[in-house]
């Protein structure tokens, strides 16, 4: 497995046509989706020469835990969609190659069962749920087995129309639970629906679409772990993330699955990082394929990437090896890149190194 896009061909393989389309698919046109490879591929690297990278390492940190590389899974439902042990098979490979894993509220294993076999530091995402005592009780559950933070995923008041799962009658099989979740909250995420996916119609009856800025407080006063704010996109909620208290944003259009006329992730990051200017950790995901992809945010300034679906390949392809062979692939292509740019470290990776022509 050379790159990334070999994992993504051995994938398509070996899942069904209907969750292969779960996972590819954005929202609408699937403009968004495209938007964040294009926004990608647009910014070209202003190679230095002459400095030494004979210590090149792409070692770097998160709220002070180690990384091999600045690099983490970034939230996804359902991973025993991809291979039968779930998200222990992730927690593993990102154990190993020293990656975060952020683990989605609608996992497919225990967060217990996670934590059991992880390695690395592990946070919680979460969507507001009307009924709120679900959420605290999984930020107690994940704080006692040793999470690290939760991520606040904004973007998504409610599922967006996904066209491809909407054709497909797209419904989370029978065996392939959110089994953090009391089984009543999650009955319609299995039960077909006329001219609407089960997820979205799912949504629409267990998330929270009124709540506000001022909610965060809330949850804010139930747990001690941080909170980061994932979907954010502009300069203006930056800066309302952190007089909310936020620890850190992600910048994200959620992969193209949400709103689907939403700016690419690499076109919204500069303003963010201004935004925040060192206060809070920024992170970014969509559409990250490659190391120069991991400089390019990195060079805009993000502190950490998530990737999303490359890990849903690797999983497909080959369980928790799999996993491990896209996050250890994509850490050794950044080092590549750092040592052929003259960055031996991370701290040498500046906006310096983009131009866009
Ligand atoms: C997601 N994403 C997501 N986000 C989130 O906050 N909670 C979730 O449960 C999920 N579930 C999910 C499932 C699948 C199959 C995919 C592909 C994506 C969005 C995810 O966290 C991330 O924003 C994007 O996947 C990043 O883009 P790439 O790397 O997939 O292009």
């Amino acid at each position: 497995m050379l790159d990334i896009a070999s994992y993504e061909s051995a994938a398509r393989a070996g899942l069904t046509e209907q969750v292969w389309d779960f996972i590819q698919g954005g929202s609408g046109s699937e403009s968004a989706l495209a938007a964040n490879r294009a926004a990608l591929e647009r910014l070209r690297i202003r190679p230095r020469v002459l400095v030494d990278v004979s210590g090149c390492s792409p070692a770097g940190s998160v709220f002070g835990t180690p990384l091999a590389a600045p690099l983490g899974v970034a939230p996804m439902a359902y991973h025993r969609l991809a291979c039968p042990d779930g998200e222990t098979a992730t927690a593993k490979a990102a154990g190993e190659t020293g990656t975060l894993l952020t683990v989605s509220m609608f996992a497919s294993r225990t967060l217990e069962d996670i934590a059991a076999a992880a390695s690395g530091p592990l946070w919680l995402q979460l969507y507001w749920l009307r009924q709120r005592e679900a959420l605290v009780e999984l930020a107690d559950r994940a704080a006692a087995a040793g999470f690290q933070a939760l991520v606040l995923t904004v973007d998504a008041p409610r599922v967006a129309r996904r066209p491809r799962d909407v054709r497909s009658g797209f419904t989370v099989p029978g065996d392939v639970r959110a089994v953090n979740l009391p089984a009543a909250l999650m009955s319609s995420s299995h039960e077909r629906t006329e001219g609407a996916s089960a997820i979205e119609r799912h949504s629409r009856e267990q998330f929270d679409s009124s709540i506000t800025w001022a909610d965060l407080a809330w949850l804010r006063e139930r747990t001690a772990l941080p909170l980061v704010l994932k979907g954010i996109l502009t300069a203006e909620d930056a800066e309302l993330a952190l007089a909310h208290g936020a620890s850190g944003v992600v910048v994200s259009n959620h992969g193209g699955r949400q709103l689907d006329s939403a700016v690419a992730a690499a076109d919204a990051l500069p303003e963010v990082v201004d935004a925040v200017d060192g206060r809070a950790l920024v992170a970014v995901d969509g559409g990250i394929r490659s190391g120069a992809d991991l400089l390019r945010v990195l060079a805009l300034g993000a502190d950490l990437a998530l990737v999303g679906r490359p890990v849903f390949w690797g999983l497909a392809q080959a369980g928790a090896q799999g996993a491990a062979g896209v996050l250890r692939l994509l850490a050794e292509e950044l080092d590549e890149a750092m040592a052929l740019s003259g960055c031996p470290s991370l701290s040498d990776i500046t906006r310096a190194l983009i131009t866009s022509r």
